[in-house]
């Protein structure tokens, strides 16, 4: 099966269409990270609602990194605006924010461990039918939660998921205006996100030719663009932005492995997107050294980039990585503070829910292996 709840709409420009769809709404919630605010595109948000006709509202100055606190936070807030349309305006953090508040605002009395995939064994009590639409406007070029099921949330440093059709957005704008102003790191982080995505939606167990399209046009376009869109280069950081969704529609679909796994369960060292780069190399050669089928995969995405096989394909991760500046993990922890945490890390992400889309099924002690290795960089 392949599925996309979302429609998209993409273009310079397209923040615009907020005017269209916010007609016939009564009041709108704005949820904006502080750099949309800043850079202007908050308030020509709130200016497209005001022309729909609806009352506005917006909420910024959401933290960085969305978590179970954060929603209890704001939560009140949205509660007594009462809006019959959300509209997230940011970074992957933003858009998780909001399809979270999105789920405690339409069915309140859930509790966050009932309905979040803990680990791979729970089984959480399905959402009910949510009502209120949601429209999500990535200003990153990344996380693709824009088009995804999931809202990703810290709880004590770990990141748990809501996975449900429920929260995948109504509607995706992608204006291309909105990740110019991303600092170079973001766009790096956010950029070697989009790779990693699509690498691991197309070796999960659950690829399909649908979902392989989207990944290999998003991987395809990372390394095309990647450099000159940390440049600043307007028409690479467009093409960024739409493969982020791409990436993201694949792995919606196909899922993600062991890559991820780890770095939710490191979530407490670094961005996302970095911690996804930094294990990206280890997760290759390991899952390639121990099944055929991943070795095909790879080698299949090896071809399309014009390279002989997949240790190839890791030669050129390895050679992007350092050119667009990766740091080794050695340099975000410190080893006493890394090792402490070692066991408990690998422990939890063989519980990830993702550890069942790998092509390989890892022991605890593989995995503790492979954070190893990426901490000393070998
Ligand atoms: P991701 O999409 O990878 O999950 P994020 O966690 O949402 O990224 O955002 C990472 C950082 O990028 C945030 O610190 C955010 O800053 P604010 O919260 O202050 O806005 C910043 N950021 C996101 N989009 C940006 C943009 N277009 N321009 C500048 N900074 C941006």
């Amino acid at each position: 099966m392949f599925w996309l709840k979302t429609r998209i709409v993409e273009g310079r420009n397209a923040l615009e269409n907020l005017k269209k769809e916010a007609k016939n709404h009564e009041r709108v919630l704005i949820l904006a990270s502080n750099s949309m605010k800043k850079h202007g595109f908050l308030s020509k948000a709130e200016d497209y609602v005001r022309e729909a006709g609806a009352e506005v509202f917006s909420i910024t100055g959401l933290p960085a990194e969305p978590s179970v606190e954060v929603i209890e936070e704001f939560l009140p807030k949205v509660r007594e605006f009462e809006p019959d349309l959300l509209v997230a305006l940011g970074g992957g953090s933003v858009i998780d924010t909001t399809k979270a508040l999105k789920v405690f605002y339409d069915a309140p009395g859930l509790d966050f461990e009932e309905i979040a995939f803990m680990d791979r064994f729970s089984r959480p009590k399905p959402v009910p039918k949510l009502k209120t639409k949601l429209i999500a406007i990535p200003s990153t070029s990344g996380a693709g939660s824009e088009v995804s099921a999931a809202s990703v949330l810290k709880k004590g440093g770990i990141k748990y998921n809501i996975v449900t059709p429920e929260i995948a957005p109504e509607v995706a704008i992608l204006d291309p205006r909105l990740p110019m102003t991303m600092p170079r790191e973001v766009a790096r982080n956010s950029g070697l996100d989009v790779l990693v995505h699509g690498i691991e939606a197309y070796t999960t167990r659950v690829a399909n030719d649908f979902s392989d399209a989207m990944a290999i046009k998003a991987i395809k376009t990372v390394f095309a663009f990647i450099e000159r869109s940390l440049e600043g280069d307007e028409k690479a950081r467009e093409k960024m932005h739409y493969a982020s969704t791409m990436a993201g529609i694949a792995f919606l679909n196909a899922r993600l492995g062991l890559c991820h796994a780890m770095s939710h369960k490191a979530a407490w060292i670094g961005p996302h997107g970095l911690l996804n780069a930094i294990f990206l190399p280890y997760v290759i050669e390991f899952n390639a050294e121990r099944s055929e089928y991943a070795r095909k995969r790879y080698d299949e995405i090896a071809r399309e980039l014009n390279l002989k096989d997949w240790r190839e394909l890791l030669q050129a991760i390895k050679e992007l990585n350092e050119r667009t500046g990766v740091p080794k993990l050695g340099e975000l922890v410190d080893e006493r503070t890394f090792m402490e945490k070692l066991e408990e890390m690998a422990e939890k992400a063989y519980h990830d829910g993702l550890i069942a889309f790998n092509p390989v099924e890892p022991t605890v002690e593989e995995i503790e292996k492979l954070y190893l290795e990426a901490y000393k960089g070998e």
